[in-house]
């Protein structure tokens, strides 16, 4: 396809699945190993099975300044002990770079904070649009017992993904679910 074409695809409800696909990724339970605190509650449930988490796909363009990467991001539901199914989450790798996300299905909430600290948690639902300014890693983590959570999103396409900085250290932010409900607490493991 030549790459300075307009085009466009389908997103069909309900299934919400891209007519168009360049790439499918999916992250099993053990690509997310240290991000879930209960690390009882997780080994036991690996070595049960190595559970589908979450799933990306990727409409492609070239990583370069100017174009925008865009596609269909889908956290199953679940738990780990009591804390929800989420992404691995990151940091831009060109940190002054935005995202914006629409939610198509599901409920959940997107955790995010800045490297100097600053936190802010937005609840995701069906019809809402969150916008991830330039500088704050971004998880999404699917609060829904039975629905997938499904979102639209785009980023700058030299963006890049900064994991790294996340599985050392993990999000200040947990969201789990207790007796009460849903709880947002300080993540006890936080490396400073
Ligand atoms: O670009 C994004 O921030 C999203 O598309 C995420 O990549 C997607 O939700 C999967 O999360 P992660 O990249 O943290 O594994
Ligand atoms: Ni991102």
């Amino acid at each position: 396809m030549n790459n300075d074409n307009p085009f466009s695809f389908l997103l069909p409800f309900p299934e919400v699945i891209p007519s168009r696909i360049d790439r499918h990724i999916k992250r099993h339970l053990s690509a997310l190993k240290g991000q879930f605190f209960d690390t009882q509650a997780y080994d036991l449930l690996l070595s049960q099975q190595d559970q589908l988490i979450y799933e990306v796909y990727e409409i492609h363009r070239p990583e370069v300044a100017g174009e925008l990467l865009l596609g269909i991001s889908i956290v199953h539901p679940g738990k780990v002990g009591v804390e929800f199914f989420m992404t691995k989450g990151h940091f831009h790798t060109v940190l002054d770079t935005a995202e914006i996300y629409y939610v198509l299905k599901g409920e959940g909430f997107m955790v995010m904070e800045t490297p100097e600290g600053n936190c802010a948690i937005e609840k995701l639902s069906p019809g809402r649009v969150l916008y991830v300014p330039p500088r704050w890693a971004h998880r999404s983590v699917c609060t829904s017992r039975q629905e997938d959570l499904v979102t639209f999103f785009a980023y700058p396409a030299n963006a890049g993904h900064d994991y790294g900085t996340i599985e050392q250290r993990g999000f200040r932010k947990l969201i789990l679910e207790n007796k009460n409900g849903i709880e947002i607490i300080d993540n006890p493991n936080w490396l400073k």
